[in-house]
């Protein structure tokens, strides 16, 4: 029999880390020590009251059922108290919260909610791969929005031309941003509410990495800003808040109107997230403040020694305030992919292409802050041995 995949399957972009990828496994087969700071994957355990909690949880018979696609109430109810507590917003537990098997997952299924097919979806380029995928396989047009270092890496809502605005349904925003880590401040989030207002798009905030932020610095919730309940949807995860990826737990919080559809969505396609896992998320949410102090610690003295280190060396970095991402400039006469292979093959460094995050994230390579500080003075010493 001739197996022949769908066409959205065939629309997926090229997989851009195939070629690292090949050689990553090369080189490990020859013996290389490989310092793999490609990963957005937190390398530190989850916190011990959290994995109690789930250890008491998975004995309880009543969490071996199946849960409801909307998350228990009590979850919900936690996810609420820690939106006030932390943004000063208040929502209702019953119709503007939505449990999610990670963040990713609400993401992924958000454009079938509310795309047709032919509708604009708005993207950053660079971005997280899913928001193009995912409007793609609503059919969806992806319409890129450069996030650019003259503009902060923020896109310039006044530069969509207006026959696109007028046909889009979604805007994907995602600050603190992967990959550039950079961050959006009040007027910025005022201006996408009164854009979303105009041309009645649906804003799809992925706030993914709002509890990794440094030096203090506390990112702002989307719903900070008056009347952005009305217009949008807010991503959360507890994936790097508390070093729990692999547990798939996340969570959007957003105008009802908009929560229920995705929810009709999500009784169609899953049944919701393990409830043990659902009751240790309440422990975390209930019992730590967020940003966690001592995670928070760790990614700051990895930071401090990268960017120094990389700075030294006369690659251009900002130091960044919130997220575990360095986004780095490569050096003249190198492409994206060029220089994340010189790098793998003359030392054995993994960084990611920035071009693998859209077009627009050519010229940069993104490493992650998710290997210990020895590893990366390691790195940098090892950096040092190369000419660019
Ligand atoms: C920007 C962004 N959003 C969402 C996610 C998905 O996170 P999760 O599904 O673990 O909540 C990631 C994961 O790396 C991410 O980088």
């Amino acid at each position: 029999m001739k197996i022949e995949a769908a066409k959205r399957i065939d629309q997926i972009p090229p997989y851009l880390f195939a070629e690292i990828d090949k050689k990553k496994e090369e080189m490990r087969r020859k013996g290389v020590d490989l310092i793999d700071l490609g990963i957005g994957d937190p390398d530190l355990p989850t916190p011990k009251p959290i994995i109690e909690r789930l250890k008491n949880s998975s004995d309880d018979p009543k969490n071996h059922r199946y849960p409801s696609y909307e998350g228990m109430i009590e979850f919900r109810a936690a996810v609420v108290q820690w939106f006030e507590k932390r943004f000063g917003v208040k929502c209702s537990p019953q119709s503007e919260v939505l449990a999610l098997i990670g963040s990713k997952e609400g993401i992924a299924h958000i454009p079938l909610a509310f795309v047709n097919p032919g509708d604009y979806v708005l993207v950053p380029s660079p971005g997280y791969p899913v928001y193009r995928v995912s409007t793609l396989f609503a059919g969806g047009i992806p319409y890129f929005l450069p996030l650019r270092k003259e503009n902060c890496f923020l896109p310039r809502l006044s530069e969509i031309p207006e026959a696109i605005a007028q046909r889009a349904k979604l805007l994907f925003i995602n600050y603190p941003n992967n990959p550039t880590s950079a961050i959006a401040e009040k007027p910025f989030f005022e201006e996408v509410v009164a854009f979303a207002r105009r041309y009645q798009i649906i804003v799809c905030h992925d706030a993914a990495y709002s509890e990794v932020a440094f030096d203090g610095y506390r990112p702002l919730s989307f719903f900070e800003i008056e009347g952005a309940k009305e217009v949008g949807i807010e991503f959360h995860s507890l994936s790097k808040t508390f070093n729990m990826t692999g547990w798939r737990i996340g969570f959007a919080v957003g105008c009802s109107e908009i929560i229920s559809v995705l929810g009709r969505v999500k009784t169609n396609i899953d049944s919701g997230v393990f409830q043990a896992i659902q009751e240790a998320g309440i422990a975390a949410l209930d019992h730590f403040d967020t940003p966690l102090p001592e995670i928070i610690k760790v990614y700051e003295g990895r930071r401090d020694v990268m960017v120094n280190g990389l700075r030294e060396i006369g690659l251009e970095v900002d130091q960044p305030k919130a997220t575990f991402y360095l986004w780095i400039r490569v050096p003249k006469g190198y492409t994206s992919a060029r220089f994340a292979a010189l790098l793998l093959e003359r030392v054995g460094i993994v960084a990611t292409p920035g071009n693998g995050f859209g077009e627009e994230g050519e010229g940069y390579i993104r490493m992650a802050l998710t290997v210990d500080e020895k590893r990366l003075e390691e790195a940098i010493g090892r950096l040092k041995r190369i000419k660019f």
